[in-house]
């Protein structure tokens, strides 16, 4: 059984508190996308943890843990993240796997995508996490990206300087500083090699574990409305994020994929600029942003939050062909009176959308339509079966499931492992 979780709405929605719930069932856990631009956080014996680019099952000793040929990894960040898992008690040798497929993520990528952010007028600016993940994805896909096996090769010095000489003439048509490459290829080399011995073929080797029969669980990062080709553009990631990126960034078959989840928050976040119809400016996004403690797990930047956006739920479940949905957050909504299901958008001619328009300018004139359901007032976060759930928190779930369409599989009722409820995966 092999499994895809994709973020459904602008990421995180507890990807990484449901991953860990599934790696305990599963043999495998694979990135397929992104970079240290993620930040999964898992809570397990009163501690926290934060995963950037680390797949989250590292947590569970002796699963194998895959960084997909689809990702892009900076060398220098997997290494300390390395250094912080073992620091923890948890051991990647033998278990962790890096493919040599995976596209680096440079100092140069870091310093354009700082450059380029600060080069965009106001109204055009992405709000990126900084991780250098859009300059990466660009090299790759403009063919003079470097790739985990090249670390290994004894002429990187020489492809090294190739790209910084480039990468300096665009920093500084963006009036940035250059980088040097002597002092980056000083800083790579206990890099490499700490790495040198992850670094392998990861398509046979998930090849192999899946012809044993073994359960491999694919580990999205971001989310549907950040993927470059379903997303809010330009205010997206660079990668595809979605189902489909699961099998181009391990090189799995789309026949090998056997469900897919969706994680769903309850209610809406977003961090970095770009369209959120249902934002909240006002005291009811305050308590969201309180109670549901929403500052980016990778920037610290608060996030911003509204309600549950219905639109972008079914569209999602479509485009990812979602299964089962995780359900996460019910907790945090537990203090409302009311609380508000967006099931349209109301254009200002009055034309309504029941998906998500491609049109960011179509998006800018309307509003959202609003269903308002009664609130719970009762804690959720100590229930331990979804049958002892308050009778309203049930209605607001099973509305939401006969709007956006799709079955209930696990809903998380709190940040900590014990706090999630299986309702039918
Ligand atoms: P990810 O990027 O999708 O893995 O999500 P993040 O880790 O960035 O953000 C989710 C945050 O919500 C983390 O701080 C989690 O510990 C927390 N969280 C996850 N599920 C729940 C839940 O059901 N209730 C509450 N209160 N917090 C949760
Ligand atoms: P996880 O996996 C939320 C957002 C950034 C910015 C846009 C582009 O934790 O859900 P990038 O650095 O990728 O070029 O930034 O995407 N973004 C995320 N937002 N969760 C994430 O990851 C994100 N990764 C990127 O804020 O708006
Ligand atoms: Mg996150």
């Amino acid at each position: 059984m092999n499994t895809v979780l994709v973020g459904a709405q602008w990421g995180d929605e507890g990807k990484g508190k449901v991953i860990d719930f599934l790696t305990a069932e599963s043999d495998a856990v694979v990135r397929f996308q992104g970079g240290s631009n993620a930040g999964h956080t898992v809570v397990a014996g009163g501690r926290k943890y934060v995963l950037h680019i680390v797949p989250s099952g590292i947590l569970h000793e002796g699963k194998i843990c895959v960084i997909g040929n689809g990702v892009v990894m900076d060398p220098a960040a997997l290494a300390d993240e390395l250094e912080a898992v073992r620091g923890w008690g948890y051991t990647p040798e033998g278990r962790f796997f890096i493919s040599e497929r995976a596209h680096l993520v440079m100092p140069w990528h870091r310093a354009l995508d700082k450059a380029d952010e600060a080069a965009r007028p106001g109204g055009s600016k992405i709000g990126t996490t900084g991780r250098g993940i859009g300059p990466a994805y660009s090299a790759k896909v403009g063919r003079e990206g470097l790739r985990a096996g090249d670390l290994l090769k004894p002429d990187f010095p020489d492809l090294v300087r190739a790209c910084v000489e480039a990468a300096n003439r665009k920093l500084r048509a963006l009036g940035a500083d250059g980088v040097d490459a002597d002092e980056i290829l000083a800083g790579l080399v206990p890099v490499a090699a700490a790495l040198k011995p992850f670094v392998t073929d990861t398509v046979s080797l998930l090849h192999g574990l899946a012809e044993g029969g073994k359960d491999i669980l694919l580990e999205g990062a971001q989310a549907t409305m950040l993927d470059i080709d379903f997303g809010t553009y330009p205010f997206v990631t660079s990668s595809n994020p979605t189902a489909g990126g699961a099998c181009t960034g391990t090189g799995l078959s789309p026949r090998q994929i056997d469900r897919v989840v969706g994680v769903l928050k309850l209610y809406t976040t977003r961090v970095g600029e770009g369209p959120f119809p249902t934002e909240l400016t006002d005291a009811d996004g305050e308590t969201l942003r309180r109670r549901g403690g929403e500052f980016g797990a990778t920037t610290g930047r608060p996030r911003r939050c509204g309600w549950f956006d219905a639109v972008v739920a079914r569209y999602a479940r479509r485009i990812n062909g979602v299964d089962f949905w995780a359900m996460t957050k019910l907790d945090v909504l537990d203090e409302f009176d009311t609380v508000k299901i967006c099931t349209g958008y109301r254009r200002d001619d009055g034309f309504t959308y029941d998906t998500f328009p491609a049109d960011l300018s179509a998006l800018a004139r309307c509003t959202p339509v609003y269903e308002e359901l009664p609130g719970w007032k009762t804690p959720t976060s100590a229930v331990t079966s979804y049958d002892a759930l308050p009778e309203n928190a049930r209605r607001y779930v099973e509305r939401i499931l006969e709007i956006v369409g799709g079955k209930l599989g696990v809903l998380s009722v709190g940040p900590a492992r014990e706090t999630t409820l299986r309702t039918g995966i």
